[in-house]
């Protein structure tokens, strides 16, 4: 890989107090969503992006579970690494912990409970990820923004205003939790202040993007699926939400293994031997069709 290629990030920490007990042992983003762990999800979106550097960071306690689940990668044509985040003290944090691992490449972090659905959508992360310069954020129409960063757009669709957990939102856009930034965002993590809870927020640095009129924002319109796993119902919602297309279309969603080799990073033998080592489930059972489809 060329040293400016697009770095990725995976930030899978948190303790998922909302999920307790389930989360009582388990990193929240191990946990299933349907017939694959919820990490896989942001993993896939950073691929389909054309991200094949992949900072994996968590918890001291958890990371070595991820390094267990995948390992350096190499299976899927991608590179994997891990670092550890001590204490939980911010999404932008991540800038800081990663900075070797950046050095001066543009970089994209994605949260590892944050799934996307869409058609079209890696042809537009693609896109995105070939920007050099500033930052791209996502907003989607939600019910409930006041969960959520916030994003407020004026008529022509350019963002004027940024909060986090607003009390009393100005608009239905929350920000996702997908981020593409340039190399600035190393320094402009560096001088962030502590919020009021005490974290390095995240919309504090889009804010700063904002004010140098460097911020895009691109709207994922209606028929996006944008989820997260964050309670009970959503999670169970989530994984229902995947049941439904991947039974309906027999195509599965997120799939390491066919995102690698529909994007060329393996090879068939590789994909054969991958799918050699799983026991015989629906999952094996889906890359040995996409073998002999490839072959026809
Ligand atoms: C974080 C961010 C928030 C963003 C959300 C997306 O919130 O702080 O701006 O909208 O992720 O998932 P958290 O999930 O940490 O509460």
């Amino acid at each position: 890989m060329p040293d400016h290629a697009r770095k990725g990030i995976i930030l899978s920490g948190g303790s998922g107090s909302r999920l307790w007990p389930l989360t009582a042992s388990v990193s929240k983003q191990l946990l299933p969503v349907y017939d694959k762990p919820l990490i896989y999800y942001p993993l896939s979106t950073l691929m389909l992006s054309g991200i094949g550097e992949i900072l994996v960071i968590s918890s001291p306690d958890d990371l070595p579970a991820y390094e267990k689940l995948l390992g350096d990668g190499s299976q899927w044509g991608i590179s994997l690494r891990y670092a550890v985040q001590e204490h939980p003290e911010g999404i932008a944090q991540a800038f800081l912990i990663a900075r070797d691992f950046i050095g001066s490449a543009p970089v994209c972090l994605i949260l590892g409970d944050n799934i996307f659905y869409a058609g079209g959508l890696s042809q537009k992360l693609a896109l995105v990820s070939r920007r050099d310069a500033g930052a791209t954020v996502f907003g989607y129409y939600v019910r409930e923004p006041e969960r959520y960063g916030v994003v407020t757009l004026d008529a022509d669709g350019r963002p004027i205003a940024l909060e986090e957990k607003p009390r009393n939102p100005q608009s239905h856009y929350a920000v996702t939790g997908l981020y593409f930034y340039d190399n600035d965002v190393i320094g402009i993590a560096e001088g962030l202040q502590p919020s009021k809870r005490g974290e390095l927020e995240i919309t504090d640095v889009n804010r700063v993007y904002l004010e140098r009129q460097a911020l895009q924002v691109e709207i994922l319109g209606r028929g996006t699926a944008w989820l997260d796993a964050g309670t009970h119902d959503s999670l169970l919602d989530a994984g229902a939400f995947v049941r439904a297309i991947e039974e309906r279309q027999g195509l599965k969603i997120a799939c390491p293994e066919e995102i690698a080799f529909r994007k060329g990073l393996i090879d068939a033998a590789r994909l054969e031997e991958l799918a050699a080592s799983f026991a015989d489930t629906g999952y094996r059972r889906y890359l040995l069709e996409l073998l002999e489809e490839s072959r026809r």
